[in-house]
């Protein structure tokens, strides 16, 4: 777990305020905030109205009841803890307002919880939220889960392809359907509230969120969002808003979380307010004209700015202009990355805005104390905590929790019926139809007559974990069997379907060995699932060895291949499109396999009875370079561009692709300087003190919180940086990027990470080296004995071999830093010439 906060912190310097500009232009900066008077509001903003007016007597009984409420019981409304960190008699005690599960968070964390499991546990916090046994008030309170394509967190529910895939079927009134049988199931399980929309509009396809984007274009996006919103919580004006079978929706992550530099997860979007206006904001305004009740605060940064704690966004333009009157919660300890804040205190995320605390961690009681401290010093003034409470519970009433009764005895809970119900099924597989996208179709390959005898291989075949993507049962999607999938189909169970039906034969071969020639082969492969963080990658190159191998395979043997490939995002698959005759991107469709199936094969009569309909609103990369491609911005570096998608009209043959990736290949014999007196593009240094303030060190002396950093000579003028650490808490100094660095060569290649090092004050508490790739990935190793050992005074050079940093968790091919040092001690240390080196005789660290 200390690992864990630690890297946060790590990463909230790569992704905070500090690297705006490094390398790049920088634009028009965000309205200053700190000062706390109100930004002028660009009038450029559209003024929007919530087709859910305030209602009087909802407004008349909040007086009512904040008017007996003590600071205490307030405070707790701000605060969502999760199942995992804190009880129902927790709930009680501290007022709590909400709870929620994270993803692959279960009751009891147990992945196979049952329906029943799920009621129970709503069933206990609401209880012990309406417990009135030691005074005060009785406030229902409010459970949130991230069903973010179906309510993926439950065994047997019915997944529908991520947003990516949904884009591509350009069929908005779809994602009303999709987000009422969404809601029915959540209701299912007693829970009142889900994390979604994500309204993303993904930029740089690099991003490890991309899938959860419906598109990189605005106008899709906006399209969507509303729509699912009103397929959440009903519509507005009708019987069926926040009615029994729907739930609270959230529009999330408010904003720009698709547009950070290079695609980095929680990174900072370096952009004008225009362009934040005209593309990021879009399907913002369709989800508050839908009335959507409560936005989610993005981890990422405009213009170096963390959005948690950004008044101008979240107060100014969300909460005036936009008329947003329901709640902001944060995401997942977020505000720990806020300037000055921590992870247990953070009134600066309040008063920018903030009404919700996400706060998963186990410490949420300290960040509990902390905040009733500063309501009660006015720190956070009474009238910012009195909005937020009653906006919360405005929502709370809004979607009738305080009428309801227990989540047991509300109409649809415990209904193990609309758990994977047939007619949500058969809405998934329409969307998983609707969402394939042709690429190629040389000879008319497709459609397939069924009756005949069909391979299919590849891993992805029957693989409906692989299928199925992130957020599925588990966080990231990974370690998912057939078997926890109760009632789906994989991609190979619905061609089986098909052909059999009709008299033919499927093989499933996942190496592509037959016993007898088939007349056909369906390769299904691609991404294995991913998630936020762990998602990102350093360039578009899919790398499939394997599956190119096995396409070659088959054509060798005059066997027509079709490639079925599965992915959360364009990647750059020419050598793969070559070796296919027919290539389609199925994206990650979800529990219902069976869609696939019921486009690439005609129907009994041998007629086409459901054409190829998606096309890509994302546009498809033409090699492999991290550049960014969309409508609108380099269209020229599109294999296939915006809107492509063949249909069974189409006749045209392709010919070979170009098979030039574009990558180059780094020289590992040349070693890399990360710093040589200045730092070197694309790093700059930069300091998170005490206080958890970041800073890009520029000038040559600066005083900071626990850490003072001053340029000094060795050999010559300023070739050096001293770094005195003042032991008030964990501060860091090192080299960070907006934009990653692949070093996996050197890695091969005997790689060490080198520096030069003079410790003039001996450290009295460990220290740290380390190197990161982005929020919860990284390494570091102690070297507090080395600089122990080191003669006062005297230089001296240390190696650190790259596996260690690899073993710990670097991935080498997308480093963010390269090096950093981390202590809370006191320490003074004058470092020198950093390099990353190959062919390392000796090293001072090593792993064996
Ligand atoms: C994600 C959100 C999610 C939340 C709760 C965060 O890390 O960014 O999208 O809703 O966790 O699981
Ligand atoms: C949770 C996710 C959350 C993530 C954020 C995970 O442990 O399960 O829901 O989004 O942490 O770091």
């Amino acid at each position: 777990m200390k690992k864990r906060i630690l890297l946060g912190v790590i990463s909230g310097l790569i992704a905070g305020g500090g690297i705006v500009g490094c390398g790049e232009q920088k634009m028009p900066a965000g309205p200053e905030q700190d000062s706390g008077t109100a930004a002028e509001l660009n009038a450029d903003w559209p003024k929007l109205t919530s087709p859910i007016a305030k209602d009087p007597a909802i407004e008349a009984r909040i007086d009512t009841l904040m008017a007996k409420m003590s600071v205490e019981e307030k405070v707790g409304q701000l605060i969502q803890v999760e199942i995992d960190s804190a009880t129902p008699e927790d709930v009680k005690d501290y007022h709590i307002g909400s709870i929620l599960n994270g993803g692959g968070h279960f009751p009891n964390s147990d992945k196979h919880a049952s329906i029943a499991d799920w009621v129970a546990l709503a069933d206990a916090f609401y209880a012990a939220s309406m417990d009135t046994s030691d005074g005060g008030v009785a406030i229902p309170v409010i459970w949130g889960t991230d069903a973010v394509h179906g309510h993926n967190n439950v065994i047997g529910a019915t997944l529908f392809p991520h947003n990516i895939a949904l884009g591509a079927t350009q069929n908005p009134e779809l994602m009303r359907q999709i987000g009422a049988a969404t809601a029915a199931e959540v209701s299912a399980t007693g829970i009142d509230w889900v994390f979604a929309p994500t309204l993303a509009v993904t930029r740089d396809d690099r991003w490890g969120r991309s899938y959860e984007s419906y598109s990189e274009d605005p106008e899709i996006v906006r399209s969507y969002g509303g729509k699912l919103v009103e397929g959440l919580q009903g519509i507005p004006g009708s019987k069926s808003l926040l009615s029994d079978k729907h739930v609270v929706s959230t529009a999330k992550h408010f904003i720009a979380d698709g547009g950070t530099e290079n695609g980095i997860d929680r990174g900072d979007a370096i952009m004008s307010e225009d362009e934040l206006m005209k593309i990021h904001a879009q399907g913002y305004f369709s989800a508050i004209e839908s009335g959507v009740q409560t936005v989610m605060a993005s981890f990422s940064s405009w213009n170096g700015e963390k959005m948690h704690g950004h008044k101008y966004l979240l107060t100014d333009v969300l909460k005036g202009r936009l008329g947003f009157d329901g709640f902001i919660v944060g995401d997942w300890s977020g505000h720990q990355f806020v300037n000055g804040c921590s992870n247990v205190s953070c009134p600066q995320a309040i008063n920018a805005g903030l009404d919700m605390f996400m706060a998963p961690d186990p410490n949420w009681k300290e960040l509990y104390t902390n905040t009733v401290a500063e309501a009660k010093s006015g720190e956070i003034p009474a009238e910012r905590l009195d909005d937020a409470v009653r906006r919360i519970l405005r929502v709370k009433m809004r979607a009738g929790l305080f009428d309801a009764g227990a989540p047991s005895e509300r109409a649809f809970a415990g209904d193990e019926s609309l758990i994977g119900a047939p007619e949500h099924r058969a809405i998934a597989r329409q969307a998983v139809r609707e969402s394939l996208v042709l690429l190629k179709n040389n000879d008319n390959l497709l459609p397939l007559a069924r009756d005949q005898r069909v391979l299919v291989a590849g891993d992805g075949a029957d693989n409906i974990g692989k299928q199925t993507g992130g957020w599925t049962i588990t966080w990231q999607g990974t370690g998912n069997e057939n078997a926890d999938f109760p009632g789906a189909t994989s991609v190979y169970g619905g061609i089986a379907e098909a052909v059999e039906s009709a008299g033919g034969s499927a093989e499933l071969s996942v190496d592509g060995s037959f016993e007898q020639k088939p007349d056909v082969a369906i390769v299904v492969f691609g991404e294995d699932p991913y998630a936020e963080m762990q998602g990102d990658i350093s360039n578009l190159a899919y790398k499939g060895e394997r599956d190119l191998a096995l396409l070659n395979r088959l054509r060798e043997q005059n066997i027509p291949v079709v490639a079925l490939f599965i992915t959360g995002r364009p990647l750059w698959v020419n050598p793969h499109i070559n070796a296919s005759d027919a290539f389609v991107v199925i994206w990650q469709p979800g529990t219902e396999g069976g869609g696939v199936a019921d486009v690439l094969f005609r129907d009994d009569a041998g007629n086409v009875s459901h054409d190829f309909k998606g096309k890509l609103t994302f546009s498809w990369p033409n090699d492999a370079r991290p550049e960014v491609r969309n409508r609108g911005q380099n269209e020229s570096l599109a294999q296939f561009g915006y809107g492509y998608g063949l249909t069974y009209a189409d006749q045209e043959q392709m010919a070979a692709l170009s098979e030039e990736s574009g990558l180059q290949q780094t020289d590992a014999n040349e070693a890399l300087a990360v710093f040589n007196g200045r730092a070197l593009d694309p790093w700059s240094f930069q300091v998170t003190d005490a206080g958890n303030n970041r800073t890009v060190i520029a000038n040559s002396v600066v005083k900071l919180q626990g850490i003072s950093v001053q340029s000094v000579d060795r050999n010559v003028q300023e070739d050096s940086r001293r770094l005195q650490w003042a032991g008030e808490g964990d501060a860091i100094a090192g080299f960070f990027a907006n934009s990653r660095t692949d070093l996996s060569s050197y890695l091969n290649n005997r790689g060490a990470l080198v520096f030069d090092v003079k410790v003039d004050r001996v450290p009295n508490d460990a220290v740290n080296l380390g190197m990161n790739c982005g929020m919860d990935c990284g390494a570091e190793q102690p070297i507090t004995d080395l600089l122990e050992g080191a003669a006062p005074g005297e230089w001296k050079t240390l190696a650190v071999d790259l596996q260690c940093l690899a073993k710990g968790g670097a991935k080498l091919d997308m480093v963010l830093s390269p090096f950093y040092v981390r202590t809370a001690g006191e320490l003074d240390l004058t470092i020198h010439d950093i390099h990353i080196a190959s062919g390392a005789e000796d090293v001072d660290i090593s792993c064996g």
